[in-house]
């Protein structure tokens, strides 16, 4: 059993920082077998402060190894977010394979604040795989045309016109630039002023290549802040087409990649071939600050694979686990057929696990994780609204943010009579994936004790195909 420490909600695979506070993953890039993670840092206290980028690095996407810190704050400012690529033909002239940051230089400075030209995107690299880093001395390479708001580049290889894209969050749009080395950068295009959720500002976008039956599709995700259907930051996503220049979405319907409220700022990993791996932070600016863990702040989310479905005539993104992760759990408890109103798993269970329930006959049910203090954390479907919900209302530690109570609800997109989730849970966090990664959901908690309790109840009887347990490995 976890002691009633500082460290009692610490997740065990997932990456969070020993101590200090982490939001946004940055420069998530893969090379010779490590996934590289870096993530808005501020080492010195639990909360948001001066932006560092720290570096973690991990072979299977389960065990973190947290290096030294990867970039510091200078004369230019604060690091905030950005990406990383592997540059392979030595474009920018730092070295071949170089592996360069391309991040915000977020300036603090009255004077600069009041022109509104304080973000600007800058270089780093690093010829030793994300050791060691130098900032590039012609920075910024990107400086601030007068948009307050200006910032989280996400650089990408496009072959087909053998240049760099970067995508930019600029205030209530995305901006596209291109280059032939990392450090000019000529504006192609704008897109979203006219769609998607305009509910907060834009932040941390990515535009990702996808393969839908052998056709070439875009996808294009978009965190906001706030605006989300459950309150405060999420990420919404368009699909659609880009020629190098502009995108251009299929429709203009709202998509969101999480209906939780605790996964903002994903993006993909780069140099990791045809397989867009995502990772997100895990928690949501209305509380990150508050949420009750001391000496160290917020986590990241599970990693999730991308891949496009369609549902009527319309494209969605599914978020599914990797193969890495979902192989980690060995079998604790298997149920066939159900036919009971309940099924019930009172024994100490391990704090980092994963339920299935396979096909289970559409009905309202709920899931409740709980413990001896009587703390709950109730994940359900309610038929009336096809929609999954999270309600951690009486989930243990709850009152230090007014917002951090409320349920939050996830509309199904699929309606053909059977349901099938996982849900992972470590800790403190739990994350839904739904209807083959359809609708996904991630929400923390902070109980009181630790979570080692399950019962699975329906409004009538439980039809299932099975319903298991299965333990995280270490
Ligand atoms: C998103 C964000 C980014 C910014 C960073 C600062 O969570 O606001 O837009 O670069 O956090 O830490």
């Amino acid at each position: 059993e976890i002691k009633d420490t500082e460290e009692k909600y610490r997740p065990i695979y997932h990456f969070a920082p020993k101590q200090g506070w982490m939001n946004d993953p940055n420069g998530m890039v893969y090379i010779n077998g490590n996934y590289h993670l870096f993530f808005q840092h501020n080492p010195e206290k639990p909360v948001w402060g001066p932006m560092h980028w720290g570096h973690a690095t991990s072979k299977d996407l389960l065990h973190w190894d947290e290096k030294k810190i990867a970039l510091y704050p200078d004369s230019l400012g604060t690091i905030f977010s950005g990406s990383a690529v592997i540059d392979q033909d030595n474009t920018a002239g730092f070295g071949k394979g170089a592996m360069v940051a391309i991040f915000t230089h977020h300036n603090h400075q009255e004077e600069d604040r009041k022109t509104g030209l304080h973000e600007n995107q800058s270089l780093a690299y690093s010829l030793d795989e994300g050791a060691t880093w130098t900032k590039y001395k012609g920075n910024p390479v990107l400086p601030n045309p007068g948009i307050w708001d200006f910032r989280d580049p996400k650089v990408m290889w496009h072959a087909h016109s053998q240049r760099w894209i970067m995508t930019l969050a600029t205030k209530d749009c995305i901006t596209f630039y291109s280059s032939k080395n990392l450090k000019e950068w000529n504006k192609e295009s704008e897109f979203g002023k006219e769609v998607g959720a305009h509910g907060g500002v834009w932040e941390c976008p990515d535009l990702i290549s996808m393969k839908y039956k052998g056709e070439t599709k875009w996808a294009l995700l978009v965190s906001i802040n706030p605006g989300g259907p459950n309150g405060g930051s999420v990420t919404q996503y368009f699909v659609g087409d880009f020629d190098g220049k502009q995108f251009k979405a299929d429709d203009t319907a709202i998509k969101w990649l999480d209906w939780g409220p605790d996964n903002y700022a994903g993006v993909t990993w780069s140099n990791i071939g045809d397989r867009p791996l995502m990772i997100g932070w895990m928690s949501n600016w209305q509380y990150a600050n508050e949420v009750p863990t001391t000496g160290w702040r917020s986590s990241t989310t599970i990693p999730r694979v991308l891949s496009l479905e369609k549902v009527g005539q319309s494209f969605y993104v599914a978020s599914t686990v990797p193969k890495e992760i979902e192989t980690a759990f060995r079998p604790l408890k298997k149920y066939h057929g159900g036919g009971a109103k309940e099924v019930s798993f009172e024994e100490h269970l391990p704090q980092a696990y994963r339920l299935d329930l396979k096909k289970l006959e559409q009905q309202a049910f709920k899931v409740i994780l709980s413990n001896e203090s009587g703390d709950e954390v109730v994940i359900g479907y309610r038929e009336d609204q096809n929609a999954y919900y999270i309600d951690r209302a009486k989930s243990g530690k709850v009152s230090f943010n007014s917002e951090f109570a409320k349920t939050a609800l996830a509309q199904r997109l699929l309606n053909n009579g059977t349901l099938s989730f996982s849900l992972y849970v470590d800790v403190s966090s739990v994350e839904l994936f739904a209807d083959g990664g359809l609708t996904v959901m991630t929400s923390l908690f902070f109980p009181n004790k630790p979570i080692t309790k399950i019962r699975v109840v329906g409004d009538k009887k439980l039809e299932f195909r099975e319903l298991s347990i299965a333990e995280f490995k270490k």
